[in-house]
């Protein structure tokens, strides 16, 4: 089932300068937890206050559980919640009654709100720093309270703008296993980070945006696997034999080092081909193989090489 469907949604601020989103598409299915990443200026953030209602797309088609958001967005909004990448709290509320506050804009009655406050103050580790205001918190803490205050209130759908910025380690770690926990129960969950590692340990789906438009979108194993080519590979052969350097300088596709011992390093310029052309001349003068290894690629250098590689929009 989709949870959010786009089409050609399209966003300028004015002025001269292009539009901040370009005609994005997006499709988010339902439990899904889709990472939209993108360097900055992309358009991610603009993109997020269209999907959740808070600007108007100038041009484009936008359904969020099915219902036309564009007509319907107070429809919309009871069933979302959203941390925007600003930060935004109330100085001198504090942290147990910024989720007590939130807890009754959202009519949650009194008994809950008290038990959900106690099990967020817990998973969030703000139980000791419940009586701070919010002035005299760390940046860190007050991203956890900005996250933690979202979940008084029940939702299908849920918006994180780069939510973990400012969080140590192990509150990025809770915060993000947290998020897997209730996805699995069918929350589904927009994420916008610059950690690509986050975004690997979380999401199902990734789309990449560059200059407002969509420059790649999959799941992390296929954008890996499509964009992750031309890493370089490790060749091992049992002994230092003094013609490789020549036989594989020949080879077309890719560029070959060969170290004084028995290292031969292959980058492919473009497909795997090449590595196949050099095993293929390898076994037919005889050189055995002791090893073959590639570095697994990663999202990093898979999101690296698309935004340098995919024009997005022109000018940008
Ligand atoms: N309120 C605004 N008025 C004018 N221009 C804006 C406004 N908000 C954003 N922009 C411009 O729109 C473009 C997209 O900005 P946006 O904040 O959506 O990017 P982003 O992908 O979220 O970037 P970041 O990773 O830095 O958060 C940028 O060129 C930005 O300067
Ligand atoms: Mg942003």
């Amino acid at each position: 089932m989709q949870c959010i469907r786009a089409r050609s949604l399209t966003k300028s601020y004015g002025g001269a300068g292009r539009p901040a989103v370009d005609g994005i598409d997006l499709s988010v299915g339902a439990g899904s937890v889709f990472g939209f990443l993108g360097p900055n200026g992309a358009g991610k953030s603009t993109t997020i206050k269209m999907l959740t209602t808070l600007i108007r797309p100038d041009s484009g088609d936008l359904s969020v559980f099915g219902i036309d958001a564009l007509r319907f967005p107070l429809e919309v909004r009871r069933r979302i919640g959203v941390v925007l990448q600003q930060a935004s709290y109330e100085p001198t509320l504090t942290v147990s009654g910024a989720l007590e506050k939130y807890g009754m804009m959202w009519d949650v009655p009194a008994a809950e709100r008290r038990r959900r406050a106690g099990r967020l103050l817990e998973e969030f580790d703000l139980s000791e720093i419940r009586g701070k205001r919010n002035d005299d918190l760390s940046m860190g803490q007050r991203r956890r309270v900005q996250v933690a205050r979202e979940f008084m209130h029940d939702m299908d759908l849920l918006f994180l703008d780069e939510p973990t910025v400012g969080m140590d380690p192990a509150a990025r770690r809770a915060l993000l296993d947290s998020l897997r926990r209730r996805a699995k129960s069918g929350l589904t969950i927009f994420y916008t980070t610059h950690v690509l590692a986050e975004a690997e340990y979380i999401c199902d789906e990734i789309a990449i945006i560059k200059g407002g438009r969509t420059v790649a979108a999959g799941s992390p194993e296929s954008l890996k696997s499509r964009f992750g080519s031309g890493r370089e590979v490790r060749i091992r052969v049992p002994s230092r034999d003094g013609r490789i350097p020549a036989l594989l300088g020949g080879v077309d596709g890719c560029s070959v080092s060969v170290d004084a011992g028995t290292e031969i390093r292959v980058r492919p310029s473009g497909s795997n081909e090449a590595l196949l052309r050099v095993l293929r001349v390898l076994g037919s003068h005889g050189i055995e193989i002791d090893n073959l290894s590639a570095a697994p690629a990663n999202l990093e250098e898979t999101f690296l090489r698309v935004v340098e590689e995919e024009p997005g929009a022109p000018g940008r």
